[in-house]
């Protein structure tokens, strides 16, 4: 860990987000759809968003990740004030410090696993000989070494969750956002994908927020929050 990130420790949790607010215009009006949520994270926490079907926990997701603007309210990762970063610093952010799990996980389908790992390292402006360390360390811890050259379109259900899961590891990022990591998958194979969270963030450099339905995912994660109204409660 370097000086200068073991310094912005010091100075408080990984996340900190104060009365956060996000409406959408739907051609009808405006609708509120996060209504003033507080939170922090620190770093090697793990905590799960529940909440009905169209609650904003996708939408809190996407403004955690910097990939929707916010309505209005404040987010520090690190104490830097990330909402007012200039656009190419976003993307830097998003770059190198947020690791995503799409809902529908969503992987290039005529590429390989390797080429569906490379992606966000090229992204990042990675060298392409330094590539291929990272890539199978990520595969490594979801056991998918074995299928580097595979196809994205050939791997099973659970497979391809697991290589979604990689890919948002690979670049080493300190929080992972997931949004129903588990959703379409077997008990089997969900208490593998938490397995392997539940290793990630053991190393305490890495944070995760773990948007579910599932009450067994959510049992497994540090603290459990619901959304429901445009607001977030710890159960
Ligand atoms: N771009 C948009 N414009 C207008 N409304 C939107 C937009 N995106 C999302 N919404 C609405 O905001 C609400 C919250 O959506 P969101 O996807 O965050 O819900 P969710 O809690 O993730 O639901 P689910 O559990 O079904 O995935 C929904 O009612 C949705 O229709
Ligand atoms: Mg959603």
């Amino acid at each position: 860990m370097n000086s200068q990130y073991a310094t912005l420790l010091d100075n408080g949790p990984l996340i900190q987000v104060n009365r956060l607010s996000k409406s959408y215009s739907n051609g009808h009006g405006v609708i509120s759809i996060l209504r003033g949520i507080s939170l922090e994270i620190n770093l090697g926490e793990m905590v799960a968003v529940m909440g009905p079907s169209g609650s904003g926990k996708s939408t809190f997701l996407f403004i955690l990740g910097l990939l929707l603007p916010a309505s209005s309210g404040d987010y520090y990762f690190l104490g830097q004030d990330v909402l007012n970063l200039s656009r190419a610093d976003q993307a830097d952010f998003r770059r190198r410090r947020v690791g995503f799990v799409f809902q529908n996980c969503d992987l290039f389908e005529n590429s390989t696993v390797y080429e569906n790992l490379e992606f966000p390292l090229i992204y990042a402006q990675i060298e392409r000989q330094e590539r291929p360390e990272h890539i199978v360390a990520a595969l490594e811890r979801v056991n998918l070494a074995n299928r580097l050259h595979h196809p994205a379109n050939l791997l099973s259900g659970g497979e391809r969750q697991r290589v979604a899961v990689a890919r948002a590891l690979v670049n080493q990022p300190q929080v992972i956002l997931a949004d129903e990591p588990t959703g379409q998958l077997d008990r089997q194979n969900g208490i593998m994908v938490m397995d392997y969270f539940n290793r990630i963030v053991s190393g305490g450099e890495t944070s995760m927020v773990i948007v579910t339905h599932d009450p067994q995912v959510a049992a497994r994660c540090h603290r459990v929050f619901s959304l429901e109204d445009g607001l977030l409660h710890e159960n």
